[in-house]
């Protein structure tokens, strides 16, 4: 089997060249808004949701040049997502990546649009899949909308906005990363077994069950690097969470729990990825590489 590595190259090469094509050129009177748009695009994501989506797409079929535009689709509602987040009036952070956010390199209004406009993109690219059943590409839109979106995403940011300063349960902090971070991690699986036309039900039910505990053990090692990353690499007495009272994982369990917590979450999606054999194996490789990573 391919290193994890090789396998996330393999498929950004493939999801990066579909995003260039379909951005608009940073020329004409929305020159900013344009180039505000690829700079958030193009800023060293790690790719990880059109990874999940091409291997999705593996596991049940072949993915192909459709897996590609989805997994296109799906990194656009993340990086505006992103650049939302970023905001002064969000989480004011003046860093992503290690460069500067897209309201400080370009300004608040642009970065706002730059949001607009990828958000808007990315259900336009879904509308144009005309290869596949229109069926399908009503259950994409579908499917990107609701969990990008009210139930999903858009809902999990309010969750967090109206939950900052205050400590929450754990269970109350489960519902807010199951809609923040994880329902657009369940978009990604979902909508990659999708595209290919050929899943059924069971594998369905199977991929959105591995993809809800992989999202949560995402949404762990991203509260145990913000730690880590604070304390041992900036020598910070605590994480930037902490910093804006955000309630985390290791706030509410410590990280040692938080850090058993994630791999009790893994050792549950490998469980639902049985009946797919080999065929997932770049889904294993990728749910490693989620609570394994370090950055
Ligand atoms: C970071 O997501 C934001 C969260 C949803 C927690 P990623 O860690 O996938 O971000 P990039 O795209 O690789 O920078
Ligand atoms: C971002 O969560 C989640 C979304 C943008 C949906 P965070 O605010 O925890 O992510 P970072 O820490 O800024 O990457
Ligand atoms: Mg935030
Ligand atoms: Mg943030
Ligand atoms: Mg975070």
């Amino acid at each position: 089997m391919s290193s994890i590595k090789d396998i996330i190259s393999h498929y950004s090469a493939q999801v990066d060249a579909q995003l260039e094509a379909m951005l608009p050129a940073a020329t004409g009177p929305a020159e900013p808004l344009f180039a505000a748009m690829r700079y958030s695009v193009f800023n060293g994501g790690k790719r990880l949701r059109p990874a999940l989506c091409f291997a999705a797409a593996d596991a049940v079929a072949d993915s192909d040049v459709n897996t590609a535009k989805v997994a296109a689709a799906l990194e656009m509602i993340h990086a505006y997502s992103l650049i939302h987040d970023d905001l002064p009036a969000m989480d004011d952070d003046d860093l992503r990546r290690g460069k500067p956010t897209c309201h400080i390199q370009f300004d608040q209004a642009t970065a706002i649009l730059a949001g607009d406009g990828l958000q808007s993109l990315a259900f336009q690219q879904l509308c144009e899949l005309s290869e596949l059943d229109p069926t399908i590409v009503v259950e994409l839109v579908s499917t990107l909308s609701r969990l990008g979106g009210c139930s999903g995403m858009v809902a999990g940011q309010a969750i967090d906005l109206a939950a900052t300063g205050s400590v929450l349960e754990l269970d109350a902090l489960k519902v807010m990363h199951a809609h923040k971070t994880g329902a657009l991690i369940e978009a990604s699986v979902l909508m990659g077994a999708l595209a290919t036309g050929q899943a059924s039900r069971e594998q369905l039910g199977a991929l959105k069950d591995f993809a809800q505990a992989i999202g949560l053990a995402f949404q762990i090692q991203d509260d145990i690097l913000d730690v880590e990353s604070s304390t041992e690499q900036l020598g910070k007495q605590q994480g930037s969470d902490a910093t804006n009272l955000k309630s985390t994982y290791t706030s509410i369990l410590g990280l040692e729990l938080a850090r058993s917590e994630a791999a009790a979450l893994y050792n549950q999606s490998m469980q639902r990825l049985e009946s797919f054999g080999e065929k997932a194996d770049s889904l294993r490789a990728i749910a490693g590489f989620i609570v394994k990573r370090n950055h």
